[in-house]
């Protein structure tokens, strides 16, 4: 965290509200080295505070936070877990209940989620039914939890049937999204987080398509004005659908473009294409099914396809994964969803399209087939088709 690069991004604080929820306003500050505000978004200093985060975050950000904790006169601590999705459990989180009641902490604790996405999930959760609700705040350090996990109060864990089953709303005192933990994070996770923003842009923001081609070097660079514009705006459109249906039951369904085929690509190649990747495929191959449906303009489409390679995401699926692993994927998904697989997507650059008052709608077999086919790895012709 260094002052040069407090002086080139000032923070940029935005305010999450829910429609449904007036009273019910917490605020969120991005900008690199923002991790200095911490003490002024706790509540009084009668709380204490119980730093939550996983092994692999806690060496690279854990003392910068302890040091500015430990600077107040709060009672402060820090429980870890292992890192990795197979740890978002409730086995995990039944460790942490147990460590929080053998130390005494009492409903005058706030807990501080330090890590991405996992850890804002798990800890969200905890809070949520801790002495049956304690506050929180969450400390993104992903660009994915940044722009999306750590926003609108979705909290939860996996189980052994499937990811997120089992969790509850519940939403944060504060989001605190310090830039500079960015500068930590592996290419790979970085594209998780490109491919979240691409979708908020597509959806809400059509400007932000610009500027993400503009910026995709600085992006990539972690350059930290580029990523206070970028973070600052794709958080904008979560907070802006969240705030319209904090409980997904409309227009939250949008965030769901691009993850329905993404889903399913992750699923057929055993989760060794990562969630961004998958999602960023995803967006390309449902946006082309919405064209040949005739319900997206092949402009539209065009548009999305060239954000997404600008920033050297896939818009292609894996050589490795055959047409056939794909559609039985998509066939799962449907049973499982009652027979129908609905998508979201934008209706024109920066609109979420909508279908008589729904936010989700049906595609034809043949028009994803055909999508699918037409997004085959460059060279590679899937069995069956020359
Ligand atoms: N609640 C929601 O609305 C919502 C939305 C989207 C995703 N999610 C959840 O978010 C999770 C995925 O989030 P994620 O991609 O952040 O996963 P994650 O928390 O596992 O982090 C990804 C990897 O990056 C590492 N890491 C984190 N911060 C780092 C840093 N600053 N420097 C170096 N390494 C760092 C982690 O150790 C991990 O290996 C999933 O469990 C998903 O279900 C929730």
């Amino acid at each position: 965290m260094s002052d040069q690069s407090r002086q080139i991004s000032p923070a940029v604080q935005l305010e999450a509200r829910l429609s449904a929820r007036p009273e019910t306003r917490y605020p969120v500050v991005i900008g690199a080295g923002v991790l200095t505000r911490l003490p002024d978004l706790l509540p009084a200093d009668r709380y204490g505070v119980v730093v939550i985060s996983e092994q692999r975050v806690w060496p690279l950000w854990g003392e910068a936070v302890m040091e500015i904790l430990r600077q107040g006169e709060r009672r402060v601590d820090h429980y870890l877990f292992a890192p990795g999705e197979i740890h978002k459990t409730r086995e995990t989180k039944a460790t942490l209940e147990d460590r929080l009641v053998a130390d005494a902490w009492g409903r005058d604790v706030v807990l501080v989620a330090l890590g991405g996405g996992v850890v804002t999930d798990l800890v969200g959760y905890l809070a949520a039914t801790y002495l049956r609700g304690v506050r929180y705040l969450s400390v993104p350090t992903t660009l994915l939890a940044m722009v999306d996990a750590a926003l609108g109060g979705k909290t939860g864990v996996n189980t052994a049937a499937g990811k997120n089953l089992v969790g509850a709303f519940h939403q944060p005192e504060a989001v605190l999204a310090d830039l500079d933990t960015l500068s930590t994070l592996p290419d790979v996770e970085l594209d998780h987080g490109l491919a979240e923003t691409v979708k908020h842009a597509a959806l809400s923001d059509e400007a932000l398509l610009d500027r993400l081609v503009t910026d995709a070097t600085a992006l990539r660079a972690r350059d930290a004005e580029a990523l206070s514009d970028t973070v600052a705006r794709s958080m904008a459109v979560k907070l802006q659908l969240v705030a319209a249906d904090e409980q997904d039951h409309g227009l939250r369904q949008a965030l769901n473009f691009g993850h329905t085929v993404g889903h399913a690509l992750e699923r057929a190649s055993e989760y060794r294409v990562g969630h961004g990747h998958a999602v960023a495929v995803g967006m390309c191959v449902e946006s082309d099914a919405a064209v040949r449906a005739g319900l997206m303009a092949p402009t539209v489409r065009d548009r999305i396809v060239g954000v997404i390679e600008a920033l050297g995401l896939p818009a292609r699926l894996p050589a490795d994964i055959s047409h056939a692993a794909l559609t039985a994927a998509l066939v799962l998904d449907k049973k499982n969803r009652g027979g129908e697989v609905r998508y979201a997507f934008p209706g024109a650059l920066g609109q979420v399209a909508t279908f008589g008052g729904q936010y989700t709608t049906a595609l034809p077999d043949d028009a994803v087939g055909a999508a699918l086919l037409a997004h085959a790895a460059e060279g590679h012709a899937p069995e069956g088709h020359t």
